[in-house]
């Protein structure tokens, strides 16, 4: 017998649809049969065509409210965020505003219609003292830009909203409009013979961005409340991570330069020793991220057929 439950659509609004993850997770569910997508972002227009859109400024209290209310989503994903990690710390101001404002207001409405809200904060809200880290351990943002994540999750968890929160680390993968990803980075500068200079001391698990929209659909697919930590397979120092795409790529290693992160003198302290355990996402959301070399061979599959 059919259910009223099959015949209705889920509302899913995907905010921050135009950015690296708000892309892959557009492109995942714009052909679901059962799925009314609205897509949002603070251009005029999608990238990605053929999907609903409205333009929105998530500091602005009145155009969430509009997007929200004039949508009535069952699910919102917020992919929206200043990640300009360096800018963060001179532009204070505009990064507290979208990156928690913009949650606090998102979170408002999602309360009124009754809708879940999915957002996507960092690993950066902790020291990188001692990771890597499980979704329970002690917080301590060294950033700017970390605090204002950490922000925004305080603020989520105590708005009365349904709400989950995604950490991540290190996105990497195909985006087919925007600044090219580190890997396509690292591969243009050793095809060119360039040198580059990379960090021996930060070690993360960096995540394919087709893994992570999974995992954050999953959390929708379960209706899942609370932390879960979405990372790659592979903990490695960012040096290693070169090294894996360069010798992928059949590149020449010998150009990648050993470095430190204190000679890069950013203005934003990084933390070094992170990473975040996805043992949880594993076993509640059966979440299996790919090793770096299947994410590499679908990248290059990916940018043949772009
Ligand atoms: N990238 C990483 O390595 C990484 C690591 C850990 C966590 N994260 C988190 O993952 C999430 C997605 O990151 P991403 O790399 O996909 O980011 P992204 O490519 O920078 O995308 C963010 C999107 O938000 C948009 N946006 C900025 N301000 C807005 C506003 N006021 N109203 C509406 N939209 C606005 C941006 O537009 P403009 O481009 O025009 O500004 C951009 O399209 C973020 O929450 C980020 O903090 C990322």
């Amino acid at each position: 017998m059919i259910s009223s439950k099959d015949i209705l659509k889920r509302r899913i609004l995907i905010v921050g649809s135009n950015g690296r993850l708000g892309q892959s997770l557009v492109k995942k569910i714009m052909n679901h049969e059962k799925t009314e997508l609205m897509c949002s972002s603070i251009e005029s227009e999608s990238l990605i065509r053929d999907v609903e859109y409205r333009k929105a400024d998530i500091t602005k209290k009145d155009q969430v409210k509009k997007l929200v209310l004039d949508f009535v989503p069952d699910y919102i994903i917020n992919a929206a965020a200043f990640t300009n990690v360096d800018k963060c710390e001179s532009e204070r101001e505009l990064a507290w505003k979208i990156n928690v404002s913009g949650v606090e207001y998102l979170a408002q409405y999602a309360r009124l219609v009754d809708a879940h809200l999915t957002h996507v904060s960092t690993d950066y809200v902790f020291d990188g003292n001692d990771g890597p880290y499980t979704e329970t351990d002690p917080t301590n943002p060294i950033s700017y830009y970390g605090r204002t994540k950490l922000a925004s999750e305080n603020s989520l968890k105590i708005s009365g909203a349904k709400y989950a929160i995604v950490r991540t680390n290190v996105l990497f993968g195909p985006s087919e409009f925007g600044e090219p990803d580190f890997v396509n980075w690292v591969v243009d500068s050793l095809t060119g013979k360039k040198k580059i200079r990379i960090v021996i001391d930060q070690i993360n698990n960096p995540t394919f961005i087709p893994d992570l929209a999974d995992g954050i659909l999953k959390i929708v697919d379960l209706n899942k409340d609370g932390i879960y930590n979405l990372g790659g397979r592979e903990f490695l120092s960012r040096f290693e991570f070169t090294e894996k795409i360069a010798e992928h790529f059949n590149l020449d290693t010998t150009l990648i330069e050993k470095i430190v992160t204190k000679d890069l003198k950013q203005p934003a302290p990084r933390p070094l020793k992170s990473g975040l355990i996805t043992l949880k996402a594993e076993t509640e959301l059966n979440y299996k991220p790919r090793s770096l070399k299947e994410a590499f061979i679908l990248m290059t599959k990916e940018q043949s057929e772009l």
